[in-house]
């Protein structure tokens, strides 16, 4: 192995809210940031899609160099993780590794609910997963769990619509109907990493006793562990501090919202995603 830049991947934008905070976190390593936006949204598709359309891109992470590539995307940890890590890494390439962003997110809900009764908001495909669900019961076996799908918000982001007039609407649609469901959350967890885009509508739509938990300090504090762990690994992890971005779609076209998103100006590259023969 050559040291490279660690891989982060989602299937669009949301995946920078988690970047965001790795970078704040571990300003020291360089990032290779992949939005497949040419494919997104993944949460409506069904575990065979989700699962080629991950492996594709972490197959382009891996052909970059990264030999550490972090799925920030719920619905790619949820349907495509385990088996990229059990079947797919011992073909490819032993020495690479592939994290998620669920488990780490699940490890720390039992330090904000007082209830004990937890909202998962997250994709079509990471409540219809239960991987939250499943999770939970393992480390939190008492927690009442309710999982509520936000269909609309990922296209609201990956149009640029976020902060529109237009989002107001589904944001307290679904925000409702998820406190309708169990009137007693005390924590609501956003479950998909482009829903913290939203948070500001979030919060508005959500009474104030109720704390929103988005993951990306999480899943930086993890990594953190993680690298500390694996010195193995973190030995290959290039520290220039720099990021790069690819995306699917046009890149002039990522680099206006990713700008907006990170708060700072974006240059990035457009890449060929091969799905066939992954
Ligand atoms: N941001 C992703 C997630 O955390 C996926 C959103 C999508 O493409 O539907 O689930």
């Amino acid at each position: 192995m050559t040291e490279a830049p660690i891989g982060i991947f989602d299937s669009g934008y949301g995946g920078l809210t988690i970047l965001h905070d790795i970078e704040l976190r571990l300003p020291q390593y360089d990032y290779i940031y992949l939005g497949d936006n040419a494919r997104a949204p993944y949460g409506t598709r069904s575990f065979d899609v989700v699962y080629d359309f991950t492996l594709a891109c972490v197959r382009q992470l891996f052909s970059c160099g990264c030999n550490l590539v972090v799925l920030a995307c719920n619905t790619a940890s949820a349907k495509a993780l385990r088996t990229i890590q059990q079947n797919d890494l011992p073909r490819i390439n032993t020495h690479k590794r592939v994290l998620g962003v669920i488990r780490p997110t699940v490890e720390n809900i039992g330090l904000y609910s007082r209830t004990g009764h937890v909202g998962i908001l997250a994709t079509q495909g990471t409540v219809q997963s239960h991987s939250y669900c499943m999770e939970i019961a393992k480390l939190f076996p008492d927690m009442k769990v309710t999982e509520y799908s936000a269909p609309m918000w990922v296209p609201l982001v990956e149009n640029g619509e976020a902060d529109g007039p237009g989002a107001d609407y589904f944001v307290k649609k679904y925000v409702d109907n998820l406190l309708k469901a169990d009137p007693q959350i005390d924590l609501i967890v956003l479950g998909c990493t482009h829903y913290p885009l939203l948070y500001q509508k979030i919060r508005r739509y959500t009474p104030p006793h109720i704390r929103i938990m988005a993951q990306g300090d999480i899943v930086a504090d993890s990594l953190a562990l993680y690298l500390d762990r694996h010195p193995e690994l973190e030995q290959y992890c290039s520290k220039g501090g720099i990021t790069k971005f690819i995306t699917s779609e046009n890149p002039r076209k990522f680099e206006t919202l990713a700008s907006i998103f990170m708060g700072r100006t974006v240059k990035a590259e457009h890449v060929d995603i091969c799905v066939c023969g992954s």
